[in-house]
């Protein structure tokens, strides 16, 4: 029996469904209210709705949960590769020894661009951001693969997706390797997943280069923690432009773009320019607290507070323990790592941030592990994107399938001139 709701309006009552989520999340149906009583909701941010239903993942922020596809974020960070949780974002299920092999090999044979894609790379200046290279070069790969993607063809989708994944890859190394006027380094097809990445963007042709074992782990850690995350910024941007059947490399490169912003995944960089600042100021990370309370200074702790997690992001207790461990491995004390430290503890003190929920989000320490990997700052934010490449495709996927998935296209409430006729030139004041 559906649980149902009823809303008064004026001198009607209008009565909704109640969608009830496996994990007992609760939501009012008001896909008919505007058609039964004249009315639409309003909520800027989507603070309070729901845009879809999806089996992807599975976020409390109040107990600071994540689940893909049911397993703790916990368990699959100690025990899998990034290109296994790939799979199973995108597949549902952990893949078997036989599916994995499959999956890997796919990755490994198109992690190849078109070698007049190179050229792309000449037109940039060797300052330009990444994700500015990023975001183009992943949608100029529609114009090498301008097929229409048939949904039917499972084929072809697992090549489509394996594609993405893998080039986005052998981009962001190039990407690198143009900023500093490095040979690229193709990939190699003996090399797993991170280990590949990680000799194209640091091994040279003049010199024998070997992944670091414990480098290449912390990088497969890294990337998976950010795989996916439900309908964040740019998971729903990739779900709005995939929504008019664009092309899926438009909206993965709509998802970078999203992405890119200092709000949302460009906060790792922004944390570490913003550790910079304090160090370079003196390390007084008590007047930073106090700015980031300050309405007047638009100053913010970047890295702290989440629109969902009202309690500690799971994945930064993780990457915090990690960066402990890898900068000790490496033998590297970074005094930056000791500031985000005592940030943490001072905000966590303050009542600001206590009555705000504010916590350490996964942009918050990230950035010190990628410093001591050798990455530079502004690469930092392709790190992440690389990283939830395939939760933006197991969206796109999930949205595809679903046979009621229509274009998006919210209302609005209009607040501007009422009706008023044309003035010709000469008659304005
Ligand atoms: C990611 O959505 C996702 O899942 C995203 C993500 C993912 O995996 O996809 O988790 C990745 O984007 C993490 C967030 C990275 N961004 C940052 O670290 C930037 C700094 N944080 C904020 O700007 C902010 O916390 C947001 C953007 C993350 C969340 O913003 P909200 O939910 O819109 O909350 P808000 O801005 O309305 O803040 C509520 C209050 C405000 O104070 P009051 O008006 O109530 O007095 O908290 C304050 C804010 O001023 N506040 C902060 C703060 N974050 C919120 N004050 C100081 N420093 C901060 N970082």
């Amino acid at each position: 029996m559906t649980e149902k709701v009823e809303i008064k309006i004026q001198d009607a009552t209008f009565e909704a469904p109640v969608v009830v989520g496996s994990e007992n999340e609760r939501a009012i149906d008001i896909g008919n209210l505007r058609a039964k009583t004249g009315f639409v909701t309003i909520d800027p941010a989507f603070m309070n709705t729901a845009s879809t239903k999806s089996a992807i993942t599975f976020l409390d922020g109040e107990q600071g949960i994540l689940r893909y596809r049911g397993y703790p974020i916990e368990q699959l960070a100690e025990h899998c590769e990034f290109v296994e949780v790939a799979y199973l974002l995108i597949f549902g299920e952990l893949p078997n020894e036989k599916e994995l092999l499959r999956w890997r090999t796919l990755l490994t044979r198109h992690s190849l661009i078109h070698e007049d894609m190179k050229h792309f790379f000449d037109g940039f200046p060797s300052t330009a951001h990444p994700m500015a290279v990023l975001s183009a070069m992943v949608c100029s790969l529609s114009t090498y693969y301008p097929e229409e993607v048939d949904l039917s063809n499972k084929e072809q989708l697992e090549i489509t997706y394996a594609r993405l994944i893998s080039k986005i890859r052998t981009i962001a190394a190039f990407a690198y390797k143009k900023s500093i006027g490095q040979p690229f380094v193709y990939p190699r097809n003996d090399l797993k997943y991170c280990a590949n990445f990680l000799n194209m963007m640091f091994s040279v042709p003049a010199e024998p280069y070997t992944v670091d074992p414990e480098t290449e782990k912390v990088m497969n850690l890294l990337l998976i923690l950010h795989a996916d995350h439900e309908q964040n910024c740019s998971t729903s941007t990739v779900r709005l432009v995939g929504s008019s059947r664009a092309n899926i490399f438009a909206s993965m490169a709509g998802g970078i773009l999203a992405l890119w912003g200092p709000l949302h995944g460009g906060a790792n960089q922004e944390v570490i320019e913003m550790l910079e600042a304090i160090q370079k100021d003196g390390g007084d990370v008590k007047k930073y607290v106090e700015l980031a309370k300050d309405k007047k200074s638009n100053f913010r702790l970047m890295g702290f507070g989440h629109r969902v997690y009202k309690n500690f992001d799971p994945r930064a207790k993780i990457i915090k323990a990690a960066a402990d461990k890898v900068l000790s491995k490496l033998g590297i004390e970074d005094p930056l790592l000791g500031i985000a430290k005592q940030l943490e503890e001072a905000a966590l003190q303050d009542p600001y941030f206590v009555e705000r929920k504010l916590y350490p989000n996964v942009d918050f320490y990230s950035g010190i592990i990628y410093r001591a990997l050798g990455f530079p700052t502004n690469m930092f934010t392709v790190l992440f994107a690389l990283g939830r490449l395939p939760g933006w495709v197991s969206h796109w996927k999930e949205m595809m399938e679903d046979p009621t998935t229509k274009i998006g296209r919210p209302r609005q409430i209009y607040t501007g001139a009422p009706a008023r006729d044309f003035v010709p030139l000469a008659k304005r004041a």
